[in-house]
């Protein structure tokens, strides 16, 4: 794996899970991903999921890089690697990129609903190797029902997993019903992030929400959720040397 080594302490792993696809899983694990790295910390994605879109998105954002060079463009955009494997043998993967030294946080994506069969020992194995499970929610009743008899039926009565509303309208009656019901079955962040055209855009050149160069498209609400979600996971600090020394001063 290309992965630079500068760290000797065991990564973060934020596992996202639904049980409802569609629900924002790729979406919250590529803007995740670009937060932590733009924060200087290293990122590195897992993705479970057979259609392969996290990677994909690592995979364009690569290309959006490599243009930027050959077009003589100044960026500090940098690569995120995204390792793929069979959900089933999920749990050994996040193992092997938990061996790499130098790795600050881990992004695993995951395919939808319920799993069984062999499958069904593979989300235990990966939530109590996780250190916060973010589990995304449309804001529809089919949506949050199913989410909610997931939610009990996989994580059921785990502190360290949060419910996040994901590509909704604020102020409307669904939003707050969702709001209600959800906070019925698990812990649900404050953050709620809405239905933006930005996470479109970005997700067509390989970027994070945080990352667009049109100012005004950015979602400030995912800038809140990643501040919430660091302080969650104990990843205190910005990496970022220039910001760093800022603070010494
Ligand atoms: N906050 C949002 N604003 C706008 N579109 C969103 C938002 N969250 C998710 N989407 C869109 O919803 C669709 C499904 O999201 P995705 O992350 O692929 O779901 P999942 O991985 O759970 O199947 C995608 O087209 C994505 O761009
Ligand atoms: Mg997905």
């Amino acid at each position: 794996m290309n992965v630079k080594m500068h760290s000797k302490s065991d990564p973060v792993v934020i596992l996202i899970s639904s049980g409802k696809g569609g629900s924002g899983k790729t979406t919250l694990a590529r803007n995740l991903l670009a937060s932590a790295t733009a924060d200087g910390f290293q990122a590195v994605g897992l993705d479970l999921d057979e259609q392969m879109s996290l990677r994909a998105w690592s995979d364009i954002r690569d290309t959006t890089i490599a243009d930027m060079k050959s077009d003589g463009e100044e960026s500090n955009l940098k690569e995120i690697p995204v390792e793929v494997a069979n959900y089933i043998d999920g749990v050994a993967a996040l193992q092997d990129i938990k061996d790499v030294e130098g790795i600050d946080v881990i992004v695993v994506d995951t395919p939808s609903g319920f799993q069984t069969g062999d499958a069904a020992s593979v989300l235990p194995g990966l939530t109590s190797r996780s250190n916060f499970i973010l589990v995304p929610c449309r804001q529809s009743a089919t949506d949050t029902r199913a989410v909610k008899a997931w939610y009990a039926d996989a994580l059921h009565e785990s502190d360290k997993a949060s419910i996040v509303l994901m590509g909704v309208r604020r102020q409307s009656r669904s939003c707050d019903m969702a709001n209600n019901m959800l906070a019925e079955c698990g812990d649900v962040c404050p953050i709620i992030i809405r239905d933006l055209e930005v996470y479109r855009s970005t997700d067509q050149y390989g970027l994070g929400v945080t990352e667009s160069n049109l100012a005004r498209e950015k979602d400030p609400d995912f800038v809140s959720l990643w501040l919430w979600l660091r302080r969650k996971v104990g990843l205190n600090g910005n990496k970022t040397p220039d910001i760093q020394s800022k603070k010494v001063a």
